[in-house]
């Protein structure tokens, strides 16, 4: 199975376009130890041909220019795309506003749980994916399912979408009622792929907001891990005074300290463990941190846009 990290940087992308925190500095400034990134989305294929993006980053058309494999065949029709499904973690607008990139009457499945759907279908501006060629398809937490190619052939998967804990999207908080910080709903899910002929397997978790034992047990052993990267420490935005939000407010597990993901996958043992979705702020993104360091000598990678992975 073939994945390719589209892009591994949290909503906002790094550099973060009003962000002056030094880290975005280096980035903008071509600093190649500061690689900049796009917003969080991966690609995954079985056969190399056919692909299944999840979630659709603000940049995915950027990502399409970036990775000839989602571009139409030189020899193929004068309107195809080997992007064949489309599969969403959360509403999230870093995972959902590239869907507006896929209009054009271009047929392919799009994956979610029914609470997404209803927020997709609540705002019209999605309507641009018109119906005769967009298939919108509701998973189910817990029950595996293959997904389909344009066609409705199988694209030679298998995927079982879980709830982690989690929040609702930002833009759908609502102050009035509060926000269930921490909620294991279908707002915020992760996923478990399968490539159906080897039986190999990943999971993909971009956001996440604690470990849970069931979480633990679920990933444990397992191939590939992408895991929330969001930030280094909890207050990171308050102490470098660019926001007033912890990461747990925001519905991430910070990467650094006893209670971080680090120490709560260190003994899971998970063969290849990835950081996604990560804040321009996060100190891991400059290759030259002592925090990079840290992560690579606990067996963590940091995801970078064009990163190639097989299962
Ligand atoms: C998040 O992951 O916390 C969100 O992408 C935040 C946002 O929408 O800016
Ligand atoms: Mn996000």
């Amino acid at each position: 199975m073939h994945i390719r990290v589209l892009g591994s940087a949290a909503g906002g992308g790094y550099p973060q376009w009003n962000c002056n925190h030094p880290n975005s500095r280096r980035a903008r400034a071509g600093d190649a130890q500061a690689k900049s990134r796009t917003q969080s989305s991966i690609a995954v294929s079985a056969d190399g041909e056919r692909w299944l993006i999840c979630n659709a980053s603000p940049d995915l058309r950027q990502q399409i220019n970036d990775n000839p494999v989602l571009q139409p065949a030189a020899d193929g029709p004068l309107r195809a795309s080997p992007i064949q499904a489309v599969m969403l973690t959360n509403a999230d607008v870093d995972h959902v506003t590239g869907l507006l990139n896929l209009r054009e009457s271009q047929a392919f499945n799009l994956y979610a749980t029914g609470r997404v759907l209803e927020v997709l279908a609540a705002n019209s501006i999605f309507n641009v994916l018109n119906p005769a060629f967009v298939t919108r398809r509701s998973m189910r937490l817990g029950e595996p399912f293959a997904p389909l190619a344009a066609d409705g052939t199988p694209l030679g998967l298998s995927i079982t979408p879980f709830a982690v804990p989690g929040k609702v999207a930002l833009w759908l908080e609502d102050a009035a009622k509060g926000v269930d910080i921490g909620a294991v709903t279908e707002d915020t899910i992760a996923l478990e792929v399968r490539d159906t002929a080897s039986g190999r397997c990943f999971f993909y978790l971009p956001a996440c907001a604690r470990m849970t034992p069931e979480l633990a047990a679920r990933i444990r052993g397992a191939a590939l891990v992408f895991f929330d990267g969001t930030l280094w420490v909890d207050d990171e935005m308050v102490r470098d005074g660019v926001g007033t939000k912890t990461g747990q407010r925001m519905g991430h597990l910070s990467i650094s300290g006893e209670g971080g993901s680090i120490a709560l996958l260190r003994e899971l043992g998970i063969a290849r463990k990835v950081f996604i979705h990560i804040n321009t702020t996060n100190p891991v993104l400059l290759e030259d941190s002592p925090e990079r360091a840290e992560a690579t000598a606990a067996g963590w990678e940091v995801a970078y846009d064009g990163m190639q992975l097989e299962v």
